[in-house]
């Protein structure tokens, strides 16, 4: 029985030209490098310049994806993007990339499930792929998160970065095994009791302002572990795959200790989990794709490994994704 998978043609990221360090912070607002790395592992973000845009961002991470791919943007008939900032309210940003890119047909529209943006995104972007409406695609994961953070607050702003990352999705006919290469699962979650415990205090239909960022970390921290294995195991059983057939575990990019939490409970080997939080901070919808790019430009991921990628964030929404590359 054959099957129609996604297969992974190429991926690009762009990250803003500005870091900002643990020790800058520490000198503007009451923190620390040491409290910083010791509580998440971050050490540094990366932060967007004031004319950079969220669309700007997602257009640098599309064109190096393409470029990655070897394909033409005219090549691309659908376009996903997973944002929580977009440049405005409405027309999608996904249509400002796109117009970017060139490309006048096909759909773009864009995706908001905060952290997990990019797992909604990728199983989206699948779905249509799967069914026949659409035969080639960018799923792009893009923020400035920088834009919505209350920088007064040190529980939260010493969190968040900007970035872009994005992969080239092509429609293929294969076996239908789990050999195959592509998306061989995704599996969806939310939770709407969640939704005060991680979030942005405005927008258009209620207080007609865009509003900071506001989490119960502890909160978050307390229910993400739960959440991501349960999600990755969904996987495992959809595929009939373990831990041990994984080659690399990919991971959203929100703390190290919830990072390292996961993999040990699903006894996934630490030289299997791909970090970046370190560099990157969390970027949200973009932090997956963002650790996909490094980890397959260093050489670390290769064309038949097994990834594992996950996402857990506001809403609650989380997810999971199983990919042959
Ligand atoms: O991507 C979406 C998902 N988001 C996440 O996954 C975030 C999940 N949560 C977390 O990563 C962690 O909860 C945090 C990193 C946000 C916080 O770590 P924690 O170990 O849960 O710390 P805490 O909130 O319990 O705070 C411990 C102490 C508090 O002081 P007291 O009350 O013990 O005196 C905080 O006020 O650390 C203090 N604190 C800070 N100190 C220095 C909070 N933020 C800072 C800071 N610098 N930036």
């Amino acid at each position: 029985m054959t099957a129609i998978r996604s297969v992974v043609l190429g991926c690009g990221s762009y990250l803003p030209q500005k870091v900002l360090t643990n020790a800058e912070l520490a000198a503007r607002i009451d923190t620390s490098d040491d409290w910083i790395v010791q509580r998440t592992g971050i050490r540094q973000r990366h932060i967007a310049a004031d004319d950079e845009f969220t669309s700007h961002l997602g257009i640098n991470a599309a064109r190096a994806a393409l470029a990655d791919a070897g394909v033409d943007a005219q090549s691309i008939d659908l376009i996903v993007v997973a944002t929580s900032t977009p440049d405005n309210t409405f027309p999608a940003t996904a249509v400002a990339i796109q117009n970017g890119l060139g490309i006048n047909h096909g759909a773009a529209f864009d995706l908001q499930a905060v952290c997990s943006g990019f797992i909604f995104a990728l199983a989206t972007a699948d779905n249509f792929l799967r069914s026949g409406a659409y035969k080639r695609a960018l799923v792009i994961g893009a923020e400035t998160f920088s834009r919505i953070l209350d920088w007064e607050d040190r529980t939260t702003c010493v969190l968040f970065g900007d970035g872009a990352g994005a992969v080239v999705l092509d429609a293929q006919e294969q076996s239908g095994g789990t050999a195959d290469r592509g998306i061989l699962t995704t599996h969806l979650r939310s939770d709407g009791r969640h939704k005060s415990k991680l979030y942005v205090d405005g927008g258009p239909g209620s207080t007609r302002t865009v509003g900071h960022l506001r989490m119960e970390g502890k909160e978050v921290f307390k229910h993400a572990v739960g959440m991501i294995t349960d999600v990755i195991i969904d996987a495992f059983k959809a595929t009939g795959t373990s831990a041990d057939d994984l080659d690399w575990f990919i991971p959203h990019q929100a703390n190290k200790r919830i990072i390292d939490a996961s993999a040990h409970k699903l006894h996934i080997a630490p030289q299997k989990v791909v970090l970046t939080v370190d560099m990157h901070g969390n970027t949200s919808a973009a932090s997956i794709p963002l650790a996909l790019c490094v980890a397959v430009r260093d050489g670390r991921v290769k064309k038949g490994d097994l990834v594992m990628l996950e996402a857990m964030g506001g809403g609650f929404t989380w997810g999971s994704a199983l990919v042959r590359w």
